[in-house]
C-alpha cells in the first residue's frame, strides 16, 4: 500500500499572503487526516516563504498520523527536527533561494557530510529518507550511507510523462529495483498529480509514500479539498 501525504507548503504560502491566519494551517492539516491524508509533510525554507519553523512543533503535536519535515540540513534545521522529532526527515540538497526542490543529493560525492547527519537523526529516532534522482549509483551510495528511506524525484518523469510514460518512468522503475534489492524503503515526490500518479505507482516497486502538494492544492480548488484527498487516494488504491 502507498500512503499519502499531503504537503501544506502552498496553504502556508497562501496564509503569508496576507497579515492573520487564513487559511489556519493547524485546521487544514488536521481536516486533511480527517479526510484520509496518511500523513502531513512540510518544507521549512530559510526564508520561511512557506511553512514557518514556528508552525513545526504544533503541527507535530496535533499529528495523529505521520509528519515528515523535509528540507536541507543546515544547523537551524537539524536542531529544530531534532527538537520536533518527525517521524520522518527528508533531506533534500536545495540551495537556499531555489524556487522548488529539482535534483537530488550526489550521494557518493556528499558521503561523508551525509552519513554524520544520516546518523544524528537516526540516533534520534527519526526515520531518515534521502531526495535522489532515479540513479542506481546514488541508490547504491544512500544505502552505505545507511538511510532508511530514498525519495525519488518525480519532477522529470511528470514532464516527460506526458510524451512518452514508459520512458519517462524506466530509470523510476530501475531504481525503485534496486532500492528493494538493497533493503531501502521508497518515497516518491515533485509534481505528481491525478493524471500521473496511477501510472507512476504501477511501474515502480513497493513505493510506500507519495507526498504530493502543489497539484493537490490546485485540485482543492475546484474539487475540494476533502475530494480530492480521496481523488488521489483512489489513484493509490
Ligand atoms: N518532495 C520534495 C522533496 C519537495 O521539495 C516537494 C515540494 O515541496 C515535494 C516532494 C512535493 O512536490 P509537489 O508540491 O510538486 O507535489
Amino acid at each position: 500500500m502507498t500512503k499519502l501525504s499531503v504537503n501544506i507548503n502552498k496553504v502556508a504560502l497562501i496564509r503569508n499572503s496576507r497579515l492573520g491566519n487564513m487559511p489556519n494551517l493547524l485546521t487544514v492539516a488536521k481536516d486533511c487526516e480527517l479526510w484520509g491524508a496518511q500523513g502531513i509533510t512540510v518544507h521549512p525554507r530559510p526564508d520561511e516563504r512557506h511553512v514557518r519553523y514556528s508552525d513545526l512543533q504544533p503541527l507535530r503535536d496535533q499529528n495523529t498520523t505521520e509528519f515528515n519535515i523535509e528540507g536541507y540540513p543546515d544547523e537551524r534545521f537539524l536542531k529544530t527536527v531534532m527538537a520536533v522529532k518527525p517521524h520522518q526527515c527528508t533531506l533534500v540538497p536545495d540551495p537556499p533561494g531555489v524556487l522548488t526542490s529539482d535534483a537530488g543529493w550526489d550521494t557518493k560525492g556528499q558521503f561523508g557530510f551525509l552519513q554524520d547527519v544520516v546518523g544524528h537523526l537516526k540516533s534520534a529516532g527519526i526515520r531518515v529518507s534521502l531526495f535522489l534522482n532515479p540513479e542506481e549509483e546514488m541508490v547504491d551510495y544512500a544505502a552505505r550511507i545507511g538511510t532508511d528511506r530514498i525519495e525519488l524525484y518525480t519532477g522529470k518523469f511528470a514532464h516527460d510523462f506526458e510524451h512518452d510514460p514508459y520512458d519517462a518512468v524506466a530509470p523510476h522503475a530501475l531504481a525503485s529495483q534496486a532500492a528493494a534489492t538493497l533493503g531501502l524503503g521508497l518515497n516518491a515526490g515533485h509534481d505528481l498529480n491525478l493524471k500521473n500518479l496511477k501510472f507512476y505507482r504501477e511501474n515502480v516497486v513497493d513505493l510506500l509514500e507519495v507526498s504530493i502538494g502543489h497539484a493537490l492544492i490546485c485540485d482543492a480548488i475546484y474539487y475540494g479539498l476533502q475530494n480530492s484527498i480521496q481523488m488521489y487516494l483512489s489513484k493509490l488504491s
